[in-house]
């Protein structure tokens, strides 16, 4: 009898947060298929000395320093390598021996980890979706080069690849990216100016990080998606369409030149795109979620409004000047968001500040990776100036 083929090793950057959490349920789910091999968090030691000790990695990696004595406290069960300090989870990456990598953490410190996973050769499934924001360009190509792939764990670019399957990339009139429209869709201008933190956080069908969380609200998250599209599949900007779905049901389209349009279908659960990222090739149940379809439902789409969520059309323009532009988008959106969960800039002042920094940039048309970090950086620390 053939031996069972071995289970796809997993490395896990952001292991402790939303996204990591549910990739650890979609490893239970397929035990023997997959494993954890790795799993690298920021200062959260204590959830990270439990899931070693559970999942017994052959290394962590913890990227806050000051955390590394409550994590060797707590997980004295579990041996393995231990990475620590701000380059932890790059190491981890490099170090590990997998066959993918998932970046869930949050902002842009998936980038180095990214990066390495690519130079080792190894698929990278990516949720941190700031990752491609700011370097687009230059992940995709060293994936390239590489040949590794780069697969969506984010449930709107996971439904357009399963609806490429339907046809060529080379046919594709649309791609409609839809959003729930976040909590404040039928909020007024006025009623924007006062929304709090708490407010923002208190996502109607998503549960996410609080950082997502905010961007769904400004509709900024949507914005950062067509950037992500348009690198992960290669699509020009002015093919790429948002359309407002407040039941998160379907999760994105395709719509080809024969006027045909593929959509995906499913409750709204992280477990389905990242168990696709996963294993790409297989269709395995997903517990326990799925369409109860005797249930009446409507199923509505309408356009985003651009005056309420303007984060939307700053995305739009920051992709169409390219260069150094989607760094600054991001870099000044990261600042804006802390600020506001912070209590010190009015929710519809995100928008401002982030329009402010992009006025004030003069973009490089073809950066390097240094300058690409360098824009971002000026542009977090020219809002927190302001
Ligand atoms: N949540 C979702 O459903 C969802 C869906 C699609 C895409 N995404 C994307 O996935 C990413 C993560 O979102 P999330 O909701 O999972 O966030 P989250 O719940 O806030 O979790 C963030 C994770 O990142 C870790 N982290 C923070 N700083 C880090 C650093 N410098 N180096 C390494 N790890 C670090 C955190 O570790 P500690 O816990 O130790 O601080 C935590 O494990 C975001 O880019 C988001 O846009 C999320």
């Amino acid at each position: 009898m053939a031996d069972a083929p071995s289970p796809r090793r997993v490395v896990v950057i952001g292991a402790t947060g939303s996204i990591g959490r549910s990739t650890l349920c979609v490893i239970d789910d397929n035990r023997g298929a997959l494993r954890a091999a790795g799993l690298a968090a920021h200062r959260n030691a204590r959830l990270l000395a439990d899931l070693a000790v559970r999942y017994r990695p052959d290394a962590i990696a913890l990227t806050d320093a000051a955390a590394i004595d409550e994590f060797r406290a707590r997980a004295g069960a579990w041996q393995g390598e231990i990475f620590v300090g701000e380059a932890a989870a790059e190491d981890l990456a490099r170090a590990v021996d997998a066959e993918v990598v998932v970046l869930g953490s949050v902002g842009l410190s998936g980038l180095r980890p990214g990066l390495a996973a690519i130079d080792a050769g190894r698929d990278v499934a990516l949720a941190s979706k700031e990752v491609l924001v700011v370097a687009g360009a230059v992940v995709m190509a060293r994936a390239r080069a590489r040949g590794v792939r780069v697969l969506p764990v984010d449930s709107e670019h996971s439904a357009i690849a399963q609806c490429l399957a339907g046809g060529s990339i080379a046919d594709v009139a649309r791609l409609i990216l839809t959003a729930s429209g976040g909590p404040f869709l039928r909020s007024s201008l006025d009623a924007l100016a006062t929304v709090t933190a708490e407010q923002a956080l208190a996502h109607p069908t998503w549960r996410m990080g609080p950082k997502v969380t905010v961007d769904s609200a400004t509709l900024m998250n949507k914005g950062f998606e067509v950037i992500e599209a348009r690198w992960l599949f290669d699509v020009s900007p002015s093919k790429i369409q948002v359309m407002i779905h407040p039941q998160s049901v379907v999760h994105s389209m395709v719509e080809f030149a024969d006027g045909a349009t593929l959509a995906q279908l499913s409750p709204p659960d992280m477990r389905l795109p990242i168990q696709l990222a996963l294993l790409p090739d297989t269709r395995q149940p997903v517990a326990p979620t799925r369409m109860d379809w005797t249930v009446p439902r409507t199923l509505t789409f309408e356009p985003p409004d651009l005056r309420r969520f303007p984060c939307l059309a700053q995305a739009y323009d920051a992709i169409a000047i390219g260069g150094t532009m989607p760094a600054v988008l991001e870099g000044a959106d990261a600042s804006a968001v802390a600020l506001f969960l912070d209590g010190q800039l009015p929710f519809t002042e995100i928008p401002k500040a982030i329009r402010t920094a992009m006025d004030f940039h003069r973009p490089i048309a073809e950066p390097s990776l240094e300058e690409l970090l360098a824009a971002r950086r000026w542009a977090y620390q020219l809002i927190r100036s302001l």
